[in-house]
């Protein structure tokens, strides 16, 4: 499932300086602020493959929108407002589970696409090929959950979706390793503890097509993880902090939730984040 569709011709030739794609901040700032999801992910994508082919400069000359566009549905809602989802295998009862994760990949792209942007001058360009590669699976992602979600009469958009998924990325914008320090390695990494229990569910209800995306979506995440707890690695050596104090510290800080149990020991493990940095900051979780 990884095909691109076609490759785009070699640029033209002739090009006098410069990139013929001009410079990666434009090119990142264009597809967050298109707002239309299908024409997002297609734009990230080919952000994605342009910088991969060398068609874009290292340059950044464009700030990126502290609120990137999104399209007209679905509706924003509070999380407390948001309608209660329910467990059960109905056909609405699984039609709003995989309306909830697309939103979660939508925003995912925007993330990805904005710590690449942003953060990208300072961090370098291995920074930026990482980060645009992440927001390349997040649009895919996205993509193969939409279609899904038709082939179940529905698509994104249908449904409200929840409005706090961006706070983290405002209250982390200017800077790079509490950035890090929360979207990777607390919120993503705690897609790692849930995604399982969702697939369980998915395949016991007998949606083998479903659990095929979340399997592929959890190997993707560990991925993700892992290229944040190493960039976030490189800040602390660089600051001269012990790591797993400067995480505390930041994550502490900057994100509002809580780090709970159950966690998902071994993806964590294999994303680079070992118990003992995570499970001191854990909130015991509740008897009974
Ligand atoms: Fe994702
Ligand atoms: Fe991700």
């Amino acid at each position: 499932m990884t095909s691109e569709g076609a490759i785009a011709g070699p640029a033209a030739g002739g090009c006098l300086g410069g990139r013929p794609g001009g410079s990666v901040a434009r090119a990142i700032r264009r597809a967050l602020l298109t707002g239309d999801s299908a024409a997002k992910a297609m734009a990230t994508r080919a952000v994605a493959r342009d910088w991969r082919l060398g068609r874009l400069e290292f340059a950044f000359d464009a700030a990126m929108p502290d609120q990137p566009a999104r399209p007209a549905a679905p509706e924003l809602l509070p999380p407390n407002r948001m309608p209660k989802r329910g467990r059960g295998n109905s056909v609405r009862g699984r039609i709003a589970l995989w309306h909830a994760l697309a939103h979660i990949e939508f925003v995912a792209i925007d993330l990805a696409l904005d710590m690449a942007g942003r953060f990208g001058a300072e961090m370098g360009a291995p920074f930026v090929s990482d980060f645009l590669a992440v927001a390349a699976d997040e649009a895919m992602h996205f993509a193969l959950i939409e279609r899904h979600l038709r082939s179940m009469g529905s698509q994104y958009g249908a449904l409200p979706a929840h409005d706090g998924l961006w706070e983290s990325a405002q209250a982390t914008r200017d800077d790079v390793a509490a950035r890090l320090a929360v979207v990777p390695m607390v919120l993503e990494a705690r897609g790692l503890d849930v995604t399982p229990l969702t697939l369980a569910r998915v395949r016991a209800a007998g949606d083998e097509r479903g659990a095929l995306i979340l399997e592929r979506i959890l190997d993707d995440e560990i991925r993700h993880v892992r290229i944040g707890a190493n960039h976030f690695a490189a800040c602390a050596e660089r600051a001269e902090i012990p790591l797993a104090n400067l995480w505390k510290t930041l994550v502490a800080r900057h994100f509002r939730g809580s780090v709970k149990p159950p966690f998902n020991d071994s993806a964590r493990l294999a994303a680079g984040l070992p118990r003992d940095l995570y499970a001191e900051v854990a909130t015991p979780e509740m008897p009974g």
